[in-house]
């Protein structure tokens, strides 16, 4: 099949594609053909190829090299008022990436450097520098995709969303929601390095396995099999003082029943609810924080922009040092995208998920 500028094709047409122009005046895109009713589906998703975009004063022309699958994706597909507008129909789906400057007329950004970018599901995009969320340097023996997980966004989530609002003490209880996740598996690894007990929740017996046989965690409860109230009598014997929370809904509302005095809800997320088109009840115990004068607390990660180069190399070393482990679930091409968002919501998946579309050139 060929696909020439400007024509759109239906995704599920697109898996053999073969691009007769030379690849840099053809930009591959994912657009949003549909808003979602539910859970994304792939058909709500369309390939399309566009001539590739000249930037203008103050932007940059980027290569993309790696997207970042987040929830926070699902948010923009849908037409809720957000603190971003929403992805309008027929546009390519707005991502975290990382990505190359192929051309450069914004001061700072030359062409070459490899940045943290918010552009889009295509080979290329054009962005202001506003945009551009940081520069990307080579670290020895850490991969180019990391810095797009632990070192990108997902790690950072873990880091101030633990450390600056849960604020853990050694010896507490740290229970963590989605904690196989790409977030989660970091947030669990940062407590015990803290000295705290982790405790997991999450979906299946094998992630509770990887869970506590290979991060550290002390205990992990599989929420789809379990009394999860009984689990955590028996997982938080001493009860809860900080609950990172990326999941909302029953889990909160059943975590706050074991809330410590003084505890801290850390509200990372709520992916049981990102997919309702009519918000559930609020949690029916949030009376609980009165009783343990507790508090619940919600962050973005942008909060802590100027402090990202500190976490990073915190979290770089703990990489180097052997203390943090993790596991990228990366898909190589732009056409993997659709069904790779789905996985945040089949749970399918361990750690981050990443799409690759090409390698960096002369990144060593
Ligand atoms: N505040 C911020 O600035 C910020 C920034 C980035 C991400 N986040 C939030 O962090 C959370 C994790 O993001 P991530 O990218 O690391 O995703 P992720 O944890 O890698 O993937 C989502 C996981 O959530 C679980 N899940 C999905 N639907 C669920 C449901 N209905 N009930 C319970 N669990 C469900 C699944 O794991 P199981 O198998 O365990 O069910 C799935 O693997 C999300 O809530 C996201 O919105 C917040």
């Amino acid at each position: 099949m060929q696909v020439f500028e400007g024509e759109r094709v239906p995704l599920q047409k697109v898996k053999h594609v073969s691009v007769l122009r030379f690849v840099t005046e053809v930009n591959r895109q994912i657009l949003l053909r549909k808003r979602p009713v539910g859970v994304p589906a792939v058909g709500d998703f369309e390939a399309a190829s566009a001539a590739v975009s000249v930037p203008e004063a103050g932007e940059v022309l980027l290569k993309n090299l790696y997207l970042s699958i987040d929830p926070a994706i699902r948010g923009w597909m849908s037409d809720a008022k957000s603190y971003l507008p929403p992805i309008g129909i027929g546009e390519p789906i707005r991502s975290g990436t990382l990505s190359q400057v192929v051309e450069s007329k914004a001061e700072g950004w030359p062409v070459g450097q490899v940045v943290q970018a918010l552009a889009a599901w295509e080979s290329y995009s054009v962005v202001s520098s506003q945009m551009l969320h940081g520069k990307v340097e080579p670290i020895k023996g850490i991969p180019l995709s990391t810095m797009l997980s632990v070192l990108g966004g997902t790690g950072l989530t873990a880091y101030f969303g633990l450390l600056e609002v849960g604020q853990p003490n050694a010896g507490e209880t740290v229970l963590v929601s989605a904690a196989a996740g790409g977030v989660g598996s970091i947030v669990g690894q940062i407590a015990k390095i803290k000295g705290c007990r982790a405790v997991a929740l999450t979906g299946s017996d094998k992630k509770c396995g990887w869970l506590t046989e290979k991060l550290g965690y002390d205990a992990a409860i599989n929420y789809k099999t379990t009394d999860v109230r009984l689990a955590l009598k028996e997982a938080c014997p001493e009860g809860i003082d900080v609950f990172f929370d990326s999941v909302g809904g029953e889990i909160l509302n059943t975590a706050l029943t074991r809330l410590n005095y003084r505890g801290r809800v850390v509200v990372c997320g709520a992916i049981s609810q990102i997919n309702e088109a009519e918000l559930p009840p609020g949690p029916s115990n949030y009376l609980q924080l009165l009783a343990k004068s507790a508090r619940m607390e919600g962050f973005t990660t942008l909060d802590f922009a100027s402090r990202y180069d500190e976490a990073r190399a915190e979290l770089a070393r703990w990489i180097r040092e052997g203390q943090i482990h993790y596991r990228d679930d990366i898909v190589e091409g732009l056409d993997e995208a659709p069904s790779h968002l789905l996985r945040l919501f089949s749970g399918e998946h361990r750690g981050k998920l990443l799409v690759k579309l090409t390698d960096a050139e002369g990144w060593e």
